[in-house]
This record gives C-alpha cells, sequence and structure tokens, in this order.
C-alpha cells in the first residue's frame, strides 16, 4: 500500500542486505517509521511486543526470523531451538507456527552452508504468497460489497473490528482487502471502525490504513456496534481471524464475538476473511481448543496517545489496584458466522464448506 506516494510491504529485505525492514506499529498512528531486524533475537521481540501484529505478518516475520537465525548459526540444534524460541512469542495465530513449520521442514534435508539463502528464499516466498492470497481474498470478498451496493443507492456500510488490514499482512489484508478492492473499483463504501480496545488497533491502525487510502470510514466505540446494526446502518460486517477451525469456528480480537451476536440478532451478515495459513485443520472445536493469549495487565489500565500540545503521553485510566483481565482474543463459533472469505472464495462455515475449497484436505479429514 501507499504511504505518502511511495509503495510499501510491512516487511521487506534491508536495503544494506543486512536484515529486514518492517514498520514500527507501536509509533502508528503518530508517526510511520520503519525498524530493521537483525538477529533472531529482534525478530522475536517485535512479535512479542507487537512492533509487528496480525496473524499472517507474524507468520512472515517469523519465517525471516528463523532466516536470520541460519544466518548467525545454521546447525540443526539451531534450527530447532529458533523455531521453539519464535514459536513461543505469542500462542493463538496459527499462522506463525504454519510459516516456522514450513521453512524448518525445508531446511531440515539441507547442508548446513545451504541452509541461510535456503531459509531467506523461503520466506521471500511466504510473502510474496500472503500478497498474492490477500489480493484474492479482496475480489471475492468486493464481489459481496458490490453485489449489496447493487441494491442500494447509498455507500455500502462495513463494520469491521480490530486491524485485518495491509499492516496485519504483508499487503492488501484480509478484512480490508475486499474493501479496498471495491473502493478502487468505484462501489461506494463506508467502514465503522471499532476501536478495539485495549490496544486500540482499530482507532490507531485500521483509521490509519483507510485515512491513507482515502476511504470513507468512521470511528467508533467498541460498544456502538449492536446499536448502529439494531438501526439499519450496517450492511455487513467483515473481520479478519487469527486462527480458523476445520469446522469454521473463528478466533479473532476479543470483542469479536460480541459484533457477530449482535449481527446474528439483527440479521446482519457476518463475515471472516482469511487465508489458507490462518486454518486449523487440527481443530474441531474453536472455543475449547484454541489457546487464548492474555496479555498484560498494563495494555487495559493504561492508554497511551498524543497530548493537544504534540508530546506522546501514556495515562492510568483504572482505579489503582483493581485487579485486571486482559483476554486478547475470542472465538466465534461457526453457527454465528455467515461465510468465510478465502483466497480460493467464500466458503460456508462448516467442515464440508471449507473441504469445498480446500479439497486437497479431504484426505487427512
Ligand atoms: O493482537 P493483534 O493485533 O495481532 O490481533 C490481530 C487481529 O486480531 C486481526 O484481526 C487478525 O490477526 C487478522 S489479521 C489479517
Amino acid at each position: 500500500m501507499k504511504i505518502d506516494g511511495r509503495h510499501y510491504r510491512t516487511i521487506f529485505p534491508a536495503p544494506d542486505g543486512e536484515g529486514i525492514c518492517v514498520i514500527d506499529q507501536t509509533r502508528l498512528p503518530f508517526a510511520f517509521e520503519t525498524k530493521t531486524l537483525r538477529s533472531e533475537a529482534e525478530a522475536a521481540v517485535a512479535i512479542r511486543t507487537m512492533i509487528v501484529r496480525g496473524a499472517p505478518l507474524i507468520g512472515a516475520t517469523a519465517a525471516y526470523g528463523l532466516a536470520l537465525a541460519m544466518r548467525e548459526d545454521p546447525s540443526d540444534g539451531n534450527l530447532d531451538g529458533a523455531r521453539a524460541r519464535l514459536a513461543a512469542t505469542r500462542p493463538t495465530a496459527i499462522n506463525l507456527r504454519w510459516a516456522l513449520d514450513r521453512v524448518a521442514s525445508m531446511l531440515h534435508p539441507l547442508a548446513s552452508g545451504e541452509r541461510e539463502a535456503a531459509a531467506f528464499a523461503e520466506a521471500a516466498r511466504i510473502a510474496d504468497e500472503d500478497v498474492a492470497s490477500c489480493r484474492a481474498i479482496g475480489e471475492h470478498g468486493a464481489a459481496l460489497i458490490a453485489g449489496i451496493a447493487a441494491r442500494t443507492s447509498r455507500p455500502v456500510n462495513v463494520l469491521t473490528h480490530c486491524n485485518a488490514g495491509w499492516l496485519a499482512t504483508v499487503d492488501w489484508g484480509t478484512a480490508l482487502a475486499p474493501i479496498y478492492v471495491a473502493h478502487d473499483s468505484g462501489v461506494a463504501v463506508h467502514v465503522w471502525v471499532d476501536e478495539t480496545r485495549p490496544r486500540n488497533q482499530g482507532a490507531a491502525l485500521t483509521a490509519f490504513e483507510l485515512n491513507a487510502h482515502g476511504v470513507p470510514h468512521t470511528v467508533i466505540a467498541d460498544n456502538a456496534g449492536g446499536h448502529l446494526m439494531q438501526h439499519g446502518q450496517v450492511d455487513l460486517c467483515i473481520v479478519g481471524s487469527d486462527r480458523t477451525t476445520s469446522t469454521g469456528d473463528v478466533c479473532n480480537k476479543i470483542g469479536t464475538y460480541l459484533k457477530a451476536l449482535a449481527a446474528r440478532d439483527c440479521g446482519v451478515p457476518f463475515y471472516a476473511a482469511l487465508p489458507f495459513s490462518t486454518i486449523d485443520w487440527t481443530l474441531t472445536d474453536g472455543v475449547t481448543g484454541i489457546p487464548i493469549e492474555e496479555r498484560d495487565a498494563r495494555e487495559v489500565t493504561h492508554l497511551t496517545g498524543r497530548t493537544d500540545d504534540g508530546a506522546i503521553a501514556t495515562v492510568a485510566v483504572v482505579s489503582p489496584g483493581s485487579p485486571v483481565a486482559n483476554p486478547a482474543f475470542d472465538v466465534t463459533p461457526a453457527r454465528l458466522v455467515t461465510g468465510i472469505i478465502t483466497e480460493r472464495g467464500v466458503a460456508e462455515a462448516t467442515p464440508e464448506g471449507l473441504l469445498g475449497l480446500y479439497p486437497e484436505r479431504r484426505a487427512a479429514a
């Protein structure tokens, strides 16, 4: 996507060949800065501290992290150790493990001297494939938006939660890709952007992206969506996912489930947009099977923002001493999901629906 007229991916080789550049998402929306990761340890810190975040992007970063580890020490011991260390950075998004498994299984049979170059090449392929998948998700999802646009004379109102845009992937995004493709092809779209407490990825990142791309949007408090749906102001919801089961249960940023409940009550279609790397074919029950990341209480107790005089400040917003819980994700059961938008088309959120798009998984099912 373009920032100030220059096209960026969220992750790309450093110009000096000495590392991998990422956009520091902890600095957005107030500063657009890139950061160079020069070691496996720096890649792990970037994922853990959410300098990079979003399921497909942390997968691509982990793949490059393994490549950086192979540059440091291409032995079997370090390959297995780095894979385990990177896998431990965040527990919920399956893309992280998918990317590490893919790179590690490709590297294992190779001689140690071949591993660095092969790992960087495989990480680059993962990044390129993610861009292609997200673009295809955009095409399939845009057809849904265009279908609604054909039946109305006003902009199509899409509600989204968290940030599943290009910042969460290598480019284009998952939930936002259909919006970009529809907007770019002349379909009038307006996006309701959930602020997405506690880290505010909607208010900070999704709004930043939509502003940069010129897509009409409105930021709302997380609790506003149900009211808007009751009053006919939401035509459809599209969210991303960090892990989706083979049965169509969708795990995404905390609060997604409540939007799906409100959507069902109001008859609003609720879609999840995700690439194949987000599907966990080993799980049939997302509520009991998907590990939910518990993040630092400080994300709930404190807010960081820019003061009127331009300084970045962090302030406490919770009564001191009160206990805090911070589960970062929840699971929307398949029964509440109208469809899953993938790079291969739109599937019903059922085992048969997903296997219909991924018939090569039938043998394993
Ligand atoms: O905790 P985050 O910011 O990594 O969570 C991101 C999300 O929940 C996104 O919706 C999800 O990763 C989909 S990314 C295309």
